[in-house]
């Protein structure tokens, strides 16, 4: 048989045009007036949940993002000689890289564990053991870890910023991050603080916010955005479906929050679907809402955008892919630049 040469080695890699789809930052940047002492308020500041951020906080991350995303260079490099330390022990594709491609591009150094067993843990060393040391070789750590308390553990030790890139079934913040900088660039008018009924967007969740991180994270980000919201609806066939007090919180943040079983009934009436099916715990995942798929011949709403944190199961089906509902792909582009707005406002000189 006759090997043939993969036509795609025949022709040279076309450069991307940088420019493409640079209106929707562009717009975000200039409909938010620079006030950098949100940003300044997250110096050496660790981050472990949503929480731990005001609106005007997210929006200012988010202009600064929408800033690195409109540049085609980054000019400077703010993070020259700083080493990150990058600790995944769990399973990561998009989060470990693109905070990893953040420093690198922003001009810093990275060491990385990508699995506990290479380190003294798998001899019995304390986490508090192992967070005294980084304190000695970088300047902040990310961490993703399967046990949830185990970020404050280390947190206790450490006199340099750590990140939470996914504790357990908790939180992920800076997926939250991401996921509102999407949705301030598809409708920059809901980071007003009067926001018209006729603007006010209705969220479908589809997926457990009791046991999802991407889930947990960005309800409370959204809380922050109540004036936008005429109401989350959580699409969702578990009973427990919310953990112990986390309606409580979210409603008393001013989030109205429904609770449905009909993906397809409520469809026609979502702004935004955001879509998840896997929550990952202890060494593997569970599966949630497995019935619910998205796909071209789903009754979504004209100008309805899908979010989804990704990695994607059969919930999304790639004929979406080419639509103009997709958002999922450039939700995951803009969490590089998202990242970027959050670990430049950390690490100050
Ligand atoms: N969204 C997200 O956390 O993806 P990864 O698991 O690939 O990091």
């Amino acid at each position: 048989m006759v090997k043939k040469v993969h036509p795609k080695l025949m022709e040279p890699i076309e450069a991307e045009n940088w420019t493409e789809g640079i209106e929707r930052p562009l717009a975000l940047f200039n409909q938010v007036e620079e006030k950098p002492v949100y940003t300044a308020e997250l110096a050496n500041h660790s981050v472990i949940s949503a929480r731990q951020f005001s609106r005007e906080q997210v929006i200012q991350l988010c202009r600064l993002a929408a800033k690195f995303e409109t540049q085609q260079s980054f000019g400077q490099f703010p993070l020259t000689g700083k080493i990150l330390i990058s600790a995944f022990y769990e399973p990561s594709t998009r989060t470990r890289l693109s905070f990893e491609s953040v420093w690198q591009r922003l001009g810093g150094d990275i060491i990385s564990i990508t699995d506990p067993s290479t380190t003294g843990l798998a001899k019995g060393e304390s986490l508090k053991d192992v967070g005294e040391m980084m304190n000695h070789y970088g300047d902040v750590v990310v961490l993703r870890d399967a046990n949830e308390k185990a970020i404050y553990e280390m947190l206790e030790v450490l006199r340099i910023p750590i990140i939470n890139a996914g504790n357990g079934t908790d939180e992920h913040p800076t997926q939250a991050l991401a996921d509102m900088y999407a949705i301030f660039k598809w409708r920059p008018e809901l980071m007003m603080d009067e926001v018209t009924a006729d603007n006010k967007i209705t969220i479908g969740i589809v997926g457990n916010p009791g046991r999802m991180r991407t889930v947990r994270s960005l309800l409370i980000f959204l809380s922050r955005i109540n004036q936008a919201i005429n109401e989350v609806v959580i699409v969702c066939n578990s009973i427990e479906s919310f953990s112990d007090g986390q309606l409580e919180e979210l409603e008393a943040e001013g989030l109205k929050i429904r609770v449905c079983s009909d993906l397809n009934t409520e469809l026609p009436g979502f702004d935004v679907v955001y879509i998840n099916a896997i929550a990952w715990v202890g060494n593997t995942y569970e599966e949630y809402g497995v019935e619910y798929k998205l796909s071209k011949s789903s009754p979504l709403k004209k100008g309805a955008i899908i979010l989804h944190p990704l990695a994607r199961g059969e919930e999304l089906s790639t004929d979406l892919d080419n639509t103009k509902h997709n958002w999922y792909f450039a939700q995951a582009r803009g969490a590089v630049f998202a990242r970027m707005a959050l670990m430049s406002s950390i690490v100050r000189f």
